[in-house]
């Protein structure tokens, strides 16, 4: 193939992939739906107000200056008399932004401080949040769960306060976790343990990302936060915790699998797949999306995502694993069991 012809072609392959992605709406920062997310809401109104008061006195005194000191016809050419030095304005526009700044960086200490300083009370879900190059790893250390990609937590109430307390760190680079109704952003550093915490208000699924550039697939490091009644998040936890079906339906499809070597990478709990690099596959049909929130996880979106995962999220970790027809087939079919 010529060059130009494997550049159309590229081209083209991208278009495809791009045109196959879905839509992923950011959350809307000024619709805040837990504490976190609020206090930095409420900062960020009183930074507007205080920009958009300079930005009308600046404005006013220039367009006003504009207008009456205009060049004039009956004007003979003089030069305005030139003032220089007048230690009363000096001192004003020293003393003023020296003011404005020092207010606006102890509401923002303040509201740092509050959300920082927060103890988890007894009884707060603990989680601790992986990023790897380009997925999350998420693992309730108390309840024996892990799960990929979609942190399920339960509603906070005020009657009933439910706070989630999360642990970040990194497999590999600095990835940041992002939730805008929930949270500020907050990063994942290697060799560190940063936290955070949310108590969503509101049940339903929060849409988040990566905020952090950490390499090829960054924006796709999309990330979901599934707010559930406490009855919904028990029953969630009761069916994570379990150990992988082993419906006998699939034996001969389960026995393909573990000859493979997905195993080396990934774990499928209460059998011999025990790899940790890559996400947990013991409940993966209970998630929504399939590569970190690259593609809905449908039953066609698998195949195509077990056949080339290069095809669908480009220089992601997975590699082609060349599966003739017949392994594809069973990979398949055993993972569409893991209920
Ligand atoms: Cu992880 Cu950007």
């Amino acid at each position: 193939m010529t060059s130009s012809l494997r550049m159309l072609n590229l081209c083209l392959g991208f278009a495809i992939s791009c045109a196959a992605q879905s839509v992923h709406p950011v959350g809307n920062i000024f619709k805040p739906q837990a504490t976190p997310a609020e206090s930095v809401y409420h900062l960020s109104l009183l930074v507007m107000a205080v920009c958009a008061a300079i930005f009308l006195v600046v404005a006013g005194l220039l367009t006003f200056t504009i207008v009456r000191f205009r060049r004039r016809r009956e004007d003979d050419g003089h030069e305005p008399a030139q003032v220089y030095g007048s230690n009363r304005i000096e001192v004003a526009w020293t003393v003023i932004p020296v003011l404005i700044v020092l207010v606006l960086t102890m509401a923002t200490a303040r509201v740092v401080i509050a959300i920082q300083n927060k103890r988890a009370p007894t009884g707060a879900l603990q989680v601790t949040v992986i990023g790897h190059q380009w997925w999350w790893e998420i693992r309730y250390e108390g309840l024996r769960i892990v799960t990929a990609n979609e942190l399920h937590v339960p509603v906070s109430t005020a009657s009933k306060p439910a706070l989630t307390f999360l642990k970040l760190e990194s497999a590999d680079v600095a990835h940041s976790f992002w939730v805008p109704q929930l949270s500020g952003k907050t990063d994942l550093i290697p060799n560190r343990t940063n936290t955070m915490w949310i108590d969503p208000r509101q049940e339903g699924t929060f849409l988040g990302n990566c905020a952090e550039y950490c390499g090829m697939q960054h924006a796709n490091m999309l990330l979901r936060v599934v707010v559930q009644s406490p009855e919904d998040f028990e029953k969630w936890t009761a069916a994570q915790r379990l150990d992988a079906t082993s419906d006998s339906h699939v034996e001969a499809a389960r026995a393909m699998f573990l000859s493979l070597s997905c195993v080396n990478c990934h774990t499928v709990s209460g059998t011999s797949a025990s790899g940790t690099f890559g996400p947990d596959l013991s409940h993966l049909m209970s998630r929504a999306n399939l590569g970190s929130g690259v593609i809905p996880n449908t039953s066609e979106n698998l195949r195509a995502w077990v056949k080339d995962p290069q095809e669908i999220k480009p220089g992601n970790l997975m590699p082609n694993m060349q599966l003739n027809a017949r392994e594809l087939d069973e990979v398949v079919a055993y993972l569409s069991s893991l209920k």
